[in-house]
């Protein structure tokens, strides 16, 4: 009987984690609850990311460069300093393993595309376009993330310029 009840709540935190990766955070209290867990972890949780959290995928491994990246791009975008590719070049994070193999569909592939054509974008602009062009290109990380992750969607939003704690 006991044995039963701790199977069932396994499979409910199982469960729960998958929904909060997989679904975008317009959810039920249940969903948001999950998802808070998930937002302190900052990772996308997976349940093979949860048995193994030593073994990061070269995804994982990217996209933390990326969120660095981005943190630093943030404060010379305020202090008026130019992006350039040779600082910040356009990390091909779609081509490595994912933690979860099941992001790799074509929607995915498709947002990844987008976020290329926005660094690009964001290396092209003139200083005057700037802040313009980093608003659009963290917009791309939060529209695959909202599909895909949503996990480290909390600390992506505060790379946004109009960001407020
Ligand atoms: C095309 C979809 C896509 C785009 C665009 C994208 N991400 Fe990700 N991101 C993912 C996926 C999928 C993972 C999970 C990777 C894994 O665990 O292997 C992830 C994971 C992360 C993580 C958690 C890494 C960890 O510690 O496990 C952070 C932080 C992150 N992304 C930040 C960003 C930032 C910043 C950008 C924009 C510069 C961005 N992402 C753009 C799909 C995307």
């Amino acid at each position: 009987m006991k044995r039963k009840r701790v199977f069932l709540s396994f499979v409910t935190i199982l469960s729960a984690a998958i929904i909060a990766c997989t679904q975008n955070n317009k959810g039920n209290t249940a969903q948001q609850a999950a998802q808070d867990t998930i937002d302190s972890t900052e990772t996308c949780v997976t349940p093979s990311a949860t048995k193994y959290p030593n073994q990061d995928k070269p995804m994982a491994l990217m996209m933390r460069q990326m969120a660095d990246n981005a943190a630093k791009m943030k404060e010379k975008v305020l202090a008026n300093e130019k992006i350039t590719a040779s600082d910040f070049p356009f990390i091909r994070f779609h081509l490595v393993e994912p933690t979860d193999p099941d992001v790799l569909q074509p929607q995915f592939f498709e947002n990844a595309r987008l976020l290329q054509v926005a660094h690009k974008n964001l290396i092209n602009a003139p200083l005057i376009n700037q802040k313009e062009m980093f608003t659009a290109y963290i917009n791309q990380c939060i529209s695959c993330h909202e599909i895909y992750c949503s996990g480290p969607l909390k600390r992506i939003r505060k790379f946004k310029l109009d960001f407020k704690e």
